[in-house]
């Protein structure tokens, strides 16, 4: 396997290490990942997160146990332990597919191996595209508001929607970023904020709640986020609170654009309606987990619903950023996201 150094994820000598994000920002912990089990658990407990990484951390996954010297068969089944791991997310059913159709001839074990490092490169090259395409949409200056994490914790490059960020920002042109704090798991307001603190990005944190009058106000002029899967029609879904945003700036006008490699498309899916959708335990609801403990705000026994995740239609949206360039609405339609994922 090729040594590699992510924010969140590093391979060197064939050992693989993930920084636990569950703890992030307080406590930086490098987590050493040896079992398939070990990884299913880290990226059920969102140690490791965001839809690319997993995909590249589950193929590598796989790649550490081929040079282990594990069987077709047990390679094979943590394959498919692997890809179910979060349905939502299509970009590691993806991966899984692509590690499996390597498993050919009698060079498998080799190719296998070299499949998930392809992949894990692939990646980097794909947020760079996105990023450059991304930024040539940002006008000096612009207030962008974004949710989740997007960034380097959540692919093995520069990230999706924040790596469109990032770029705009080292091309000087003067943004500044609000940032979603993402409930119930607190992705914007642990990982973003760290991330863009990192960058030196000027940046200000506020509860999802506050969008919409910022909105209203005139102090965001658009809405970047990534997304887990995206419908051939345009529909993404992506965290949880995206819908509502997408709605927000819908009624106030502002352009709401969602960053993705091609990784994240689903050929399969016509419609936001046939993607599953994470349904996660009550607990994240009822109150916090992190670096400083647990804390249950709600009755321990109150009623609660998780969806992570949620579909936006693509007539909210008005520009899809792909590693192959901004699509708008009439392309969309045109159905370039079928001929994207064809091509990809
Ligand atoms: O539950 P998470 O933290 O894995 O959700 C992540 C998101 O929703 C991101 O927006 C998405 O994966 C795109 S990340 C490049």
């Amino acid at each position: 396997m090729r040594d590699r150094r992510g924010l969140g994820l590093t391979v060197a000598a064939g050992r693989l290490e993930l920084l636990d994000q569950s703890r992030l920002p307080h406590v930086e912990q490098w987590l050493a990942i040896e079992t398939v089990g070990a990884m299913l658990e880290a990226i059920q407990t969102l140690r490791v997160r965001g839809a690319p990484l997993i995909a590249i951390a589950a193929a590598l996954m796989v790649a550490v146990r081929a040079e282990a010297g594990d069987d077709r068969d047990t390679l094979i089944e943590a394959i498919e332990i692997l890809r179910s791991a979060r349905p939502t997310a299509v970009n590691l059913s993806n991966a899984m597919d692509v590690l499996r159709r390597s498993m050919i001839g009698s060079d498998w074990r080799r190719a296998l191996v070299e499949a998930a490092d392809d992949l894990a490169d692939d990646d980097v090259a794909l947020c760079n595209a996105m990023g450059e395409h991304g930024a040539a949409l940002i006008a000096g200056g612009e207030r962008i508001l974004t949710h989740c994490n997007t960034g380097g914790l959540a692919t093995a490059g520069i990230g999706t929607a924040v790596g469109v960020i990032r770029r705009a920002h080292e091309q000087g042109k003067g943004i500044s970023v609000w940032v979603d704090e993402t409930r119930p798991l607190l992705q914007g307001g642990r990982l973003t904020a760290w991330e863009l603190a990192a960058l030196g990005v000027p940046y200000t944190l506020i509860t999802d709640n506050m969008a919409a009058a910022l909105m209203a106000r005139g102090e965001v002029d658009r809405v970047i986020v990534g997304a887990d899967r995206i419908a051939v029609n345009g529909d993404v879904a992506n965290k949880i609170g995206t819908y509502g945003l997408a709605v927000a700036a819908h009624y106030h006008g502002i352009p709401f654009a969602v960053a993705a490699p091609h990784t994240t498309l689903d050929p399969a899916c016509a419609s936001g309606a046939d993607i599953e959708i994470e349904q996660r335990a009550a607990d994240e609801v009822r109150g916090v987990s992190g670096s400083a403990g647990d804390l249950c705000w709600a009755p321990t026994d109150a009623p609660v619903a998780n969806p992570a995740f949620d579909v936006t239609p693509a007539a909210l949206i008005t520009h899809w950023i792909l590693d192959a360039g901004v699509f708008d609405r009439a392309a969309v339609a045109a159905d370039a996201l079928r001929e994207a994922a064809q091509r990809a």
